[in-house]
């Protein structure tokens, strides 16, 4: 029997493109490295993300977790970042569930316990889910945490996830059934394509001519670069004179790096 809608965001949008890096802020979300499997081990080390993920890491079980995310974007079942700065892997960001179809996507995230409480969670979750929403196409994001998890609750607040109300025993942890907390947000909730934002998020696209991010430089967005609109004060992290100094003129800087780099790479290969 025929569907009698047509699939919310048609199959092939994640498998058909690279994964993109995205920045915000300081922060960079990559997609998972094998180098990262020490970092992800020692995570699930730490008693708080035990505690609310409800399990531990092997060495063994860290590298598959890491080999997983490609596989699961190759199926577009679910897609996974490593949230990094310049020191190094900071969090995870993933869609723990992904149904193209149904243009429905579910999140997860840890912090390591170094780089709690300087907004690193909100920041990365608003990136990826203005990615999903303006360039997967998805409707509706949703996440799910214990009602005694007051710290992911402000988390999911801040990225603009609504609680749209609690599920009663949904989830057995370690010391017993919890009711969890079910936040969402959907499509036009917030006017993410907004011009004059603060945040610019960059779709790094491997295939994309090599002056994809001059482009960005010059203020004149190309396809594949987001810019946020205002953060609101719950968001906002930064007034607007600290934001350019610590966040504009350094990703300003280290995208036109990465540009150089491109093209000496492509010079060198005889590309161009
Ligand atoms: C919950 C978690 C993801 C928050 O990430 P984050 O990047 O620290 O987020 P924020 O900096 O916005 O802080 C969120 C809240 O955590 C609390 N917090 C602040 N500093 C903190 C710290 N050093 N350690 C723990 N929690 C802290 C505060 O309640 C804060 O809310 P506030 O900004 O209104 O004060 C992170 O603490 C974590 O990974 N916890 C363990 C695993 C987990 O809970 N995962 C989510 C499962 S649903």
């Amino acid at each position: 029997m025929p569907d009698l809608v047509a699939p919310v965001v048609p199959g092939g949008r994640l498998r058909d493109q690279s994964q993109p890096e995205l920045f915000i802020d300081e922060l960079i979300l990559r997609p998972w490295r094998s180098a990262d499997v020490p970092d992800v081990v020692r995570a699930y080390q730490d008693p708080a993300i035990q505690r609310w993920h409800v399990r531990t890491m092997s060495d063994h079980e860290a590298e598959e977790w890491v080999a997983t995310w490609p596989q699961r974007w190759a199926a577009e079942s679910g897609a996974g970042w490593a949230v990094c700065d310049d020191e190094g892997l900071l969090a995870r960001m993933s869609l723990r569930a992904l149904d193209l179809a149904e243009g429905m996507g579910e999140v997860a995230y840890w912090v390591l316990p170094e780089a709690r409480g300087r907004g690193v969670a909100p920041r990365a979750l608003l990136a990826m889910s203005t990615w999903l929403f303006v360039h997967v196409g998805l409707h509706r994001i949703e996440l799910a945490h214990s009602t005694l998890n007051t710290g992911s609750c402000r988390v999911a607040t801040k990225a603009g996830y609504v609680l749209e109300g609690t599920k009663r025993q949904q989830a057995l942890h370690r010391d017993g059934w919890h009711d969890m907390h079910l936040h969402a947000r959907v499509q036009g909730d917030a006017d993410d394509t907004a011009p004059g934002g603060r945040l610019t998020i960059v779709q790094r696209d491997e295939s994309a001519p090599l002056g994809t991010m001059a482009a960005a430089d010059l203020g004149h967005p190309p396809e594949g670069v987001v810019i946020l609109p205002e953060p609101s004060a719950d968001t906002g992290h930064l007034d607007p004179r600290a934001w350019v100094e610590t966040v504009r003129r350094p990703t300003v800087r280290r995208l036109r790096q990465r540009v150089a780099d491109n093209l000496a790479q492509a010079r060198e290969l005889g590309e161009v």
